[in-house]
């Protein structure tokens, strides 16, 4: 048997991957044939199965699924407004994404996880690295539609109401934080701007939190240098701060990095 809070935990995903499911279910049925359309029944079918895995995960540890009411999902249309286009809701959609990956990444790093639970989330984590591929890739598509900027803008916009989802989910369950069972990433609310930042740049670069040390340098930590592109935009946004071409000439280290983000967000 499993402790309460792990419990607890793997209940919570298996009823986001069942909201999830059903979202991209109505999105699937709403659209238009087209690429999207394939690629949105696919990703459906991926959630509900996502949720499979947790029940059956659950049950091989002898425990049944709590029953959680609102999960993290349902909480995005009321703090960001409904989408308005398929634009938005690819944006919005992309914003879940990374917060799952974010979060099933951290649990994959903490210690003493049952041998079930990783290999589930082993197993989950690669869908959910298509889902944020396929997604980036048909918004990259839409920009003579719809503008770079305005999809950036749109993006940034619902980046801020999942923080804001966020920081509520933490607060509600604030009981499980301090919970070995829940991983370490969710006390981010109560990190300064410097510790947050390290702990984004560990997560985007997919790295343990021992390597992200001030003197540790940003090329040795990566294998393409387009990673690190990626890092800085993804940064620029998350922190809403902006880099010039010369800052970047500065920084070679992690360190540096995240005092020129601290920097930066000083009013
Ligand atoms: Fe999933
Ligand atoms: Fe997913």
């Amino acid at each position: 048997m499993i402790d309460e809070n792990l419990h607890w935990v793997l209940s919570f995903y298996r009823s986001s991957e069942i909201s999830g499911a059903l979202f991209f279910g109505e999105l699937a049925r709403i659209l238009r044939p087209s690429a999207i359309q394939q690629d949105m029944t696919r990703h459906f079918a991926d959630e509900a199965n996502h949720a499979r895995y947790w029940t059956d995960c659950l049950q091989s540890l002898g425990a049944e699924p709590l029953k959680l009411g609102r999960v993290y999902q349902d909480q995005y249309v009321s703090a960001a407004g409904m989408p308005a286009n398929i634009m938005e809701i690819l944006a919005i959609t992309q914003v879940f994404e990374k917060r799952v990956v974010a979060q099933y990444s951290l649990h994959l790093k903490t210690p003493n996880i049952p041998t079930e639970v990783r290999e589930t989330l082993d197993k989950i984590m690669d869908d959910e690295h298509w889902h944020i591929q396929w997604i980036r890739e048909a918004l990259i598509g839409m920009q003579d539609d719809y503008g770079e900027d305005h999809i950036k803008e749109t993006q940034k916009r619902f980046m801020e109401a999942d923080r804001e989802v966020y920081k509520k989910t933490i607060l509600e369950h604030g009981q499980r934080v301090g919970d070995p069972g829940w991983p370490a990433g969710n006390r981010s609310v109560l990190m300064n701007n410097k510790e947050q930042a390290r702990k984004r740049i560990g997560e985007i670069l997919e790295q343990a939190p021992e390597a992200i040390v001030d003197d540790a340098v940003l090329t040795s930590l990566v294998n393409s240098s387009f990673l690190l592109v990626e890092l800085v935009i993804e940064l620029q946004e998350e922190f809403d701060v902006r880099f010039h071409q010369a800052d970047m000439n500065e920084v070679s280290t992690v360190g540096q990095l995240i005092d020129l983000i601290d920097s930066r967000m000083k009013p």
